[in-house]
């Protein structure tokens, strides 16, 4: 399995046996959905090693949101939802950072049923401590402009970029993402965030989409004074064509917005026109969303080059296998398909660009979430027009400089810290 091949070529380490067991499990199962869970696991082994560096970072208590289940707002496995709020201080004490958390999607009764014994399935299972770095760092060495603001993240274990509302009969599956965003999105109201001066809503990779879907409903919901914008970090999905000339993930969204019954949560600008799988991909909703919205996203986004434009599904003759993994192995003309990827990424977001309050940050790295990685989000993070990143998210948030960053293709950019 490629995803394990990646493992051994670059990630082999000791504590890294159960993970292998695990992908093994996954491996079994089959299908391009557990291996993106596996991969989002995956992603998440190694957020967890660069937190072990940093002696400093303060680990933040998880809070069961009991009260919410009586909205029917619960994990799938009928669990209460769950968030980590680190208090804001001084300056920061009216200002909100909310973090949709990330980690990929299920789309059938197997891949879902698998997320339940995890924790992007049940509140049961999740961490009871978790590291704020980042973005959401309270140290300001690492975040200089959101370091003082309450911090939370909400934890996903919806598997539909809380975005779905359903009940599967057959599978006893609750799917109620939808609702997990009101009922948290309420209580955070409640403690102190409805007197908010400022909201940033952030999120990367799933959570980078659901951030996307849910902007305008989250702006609706906070007094007109407030300045809130919201920023995807990972979470521009293409639409594409892989390696096989389908479209792997449209046909997977096609699944999970099925399943989940996203359609009456996407915004009704893209739906009024468009079928709903299609309205769950950003490229399709962003140009009608209102309130501000910053992209940052690698062109050469490596969970998009692996599950979606060379999933093994699509790569039968395994050409892409080495590739797809390590750059440096690809061949001219794979190296011109992944150009042309970033060629569909830049035209995604040319409407986009165009409005002022609008900020994007699309460089030229084989990278996946770049804002909540001490390493990549400030310091010796990479740079556009000589600006890292969260000067640049800094930049556009508090209208001190239009942030419109788009990099030359690679390999131009030195400044890149590429996962593959
Ligand atoms: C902000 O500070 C006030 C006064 O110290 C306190 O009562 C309030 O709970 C704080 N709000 C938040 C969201 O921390
Ligand atoms: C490059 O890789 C592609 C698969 O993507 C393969 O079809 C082609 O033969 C390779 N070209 C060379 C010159 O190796
Ligand atoms: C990536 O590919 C290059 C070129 O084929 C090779 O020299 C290098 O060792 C590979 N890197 C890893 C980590 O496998």
């Amino acid at each position: 399995m490629a995803t394990m091949e990646r493992i051994g070529i670059t990630k082999l380490r000791h504590h890294h046996l159960l993970l292998v067991v695990l992908l093994l499990v996954v491996a079994a199962a089959g299908g391009v959905g557990s291996v993106q869970a596996a991969e989002e696991d995956e992603m998440s082994g190694r957020r967890r090693r660069s937190r072990r560096r940093r002696a400093a970072d303060v680990m933040v208590p998880i809070t069961i949101l009991n009260s919410a289940v009586d909205k029917g707002a619960v994990c799938m496995d009928g669990t209460p939802p769950a968030y980590h709020l680190d208090p804001g201080s001084g300056g920061g004490n009216r200002s909100w950072v909310v973090n949709l958390e990330g980690g990929g999607w299920c789309n059938n009764a197997r891949t879902c049923r698998f997320r339940t014994a995890s924790r992007h399935g049940s509140s049961d299972h999740m961490e009871r401590r978790i590291a704020f770095t980042g973005i959401m760092s309270s140290a300001a060495a690492d975040n200089p402009d959101f370091h003082s603001w309450n911090r939370v993240k909400i934890r996903y274990c919806d598997s539909g970029s809380f975005a779905g509302d359903a009940f599967d009969e057959g599978l006893k599956l609750q799917f109620r993402g939808q609702r997990i965003w009101g009922a948290v999105i309420q209580h955070l109201l409640d403690v102190g965030m409805a007197s908010a001066e400022h909201v940033l809503l952030t999120g990367c990779s799933a959570g980078g989409l659901a951030a996307i879907l849910h902007c305008d409903q989250l702006r609706a919901l906070l007094p007109a004074a407030a300045t809130v914008k919201c920023l995807s970090d990972g979470g521009l999905f293409l639409d594409a064509v892989d390696v096989a000339g389908g479209r792997s993930l449209r046909s997977y969204y096609g699944d999970v917005v099925g399943l989940q019954a996203v359609a009456p949560n996407l915004p009704e600008t893209c739906t009024d026109h468009l079928d709903a799988t299609s309205c769950f991909f950003p490229q399709n909703i962003i140009d009608g969303i209102k309130t501000p919205i910053f992209l940052l996203n690698a062109a050469y986004d490596v969970w998009q080059i692996e599950q979606s434009l060379a999933p093994n599904a699509a790569d039968t003759s395994g050409t892409w296998r080495v590739c797809k993994f390590n750059r440096s192995a690809c061949n001219a003309s794979q190296l011109q398909f992944l150009q042309g990827f970033r060629d569909q990424m830049v035209a995604a977001v040319r409407v986009f660009s165009e409005s002022r309050s609008n900020g994007l940050f699309i460089n030229s790295c084989f990278a996946h979430c770049q804002s909540e990685l001490t390493a990549t989000w400030n310091g010796g993070s990479p740079a556009l027009q000589n600006k890292g990143i969260a000067k640049s998210v800094g930049d556009w948030y508090f209208g001190r400089a239009e942030v419109k960053a788009i990099d030359c293709p690679y390999p131009c950019d030195k400044t890149c810290h590429n996962i593959i």
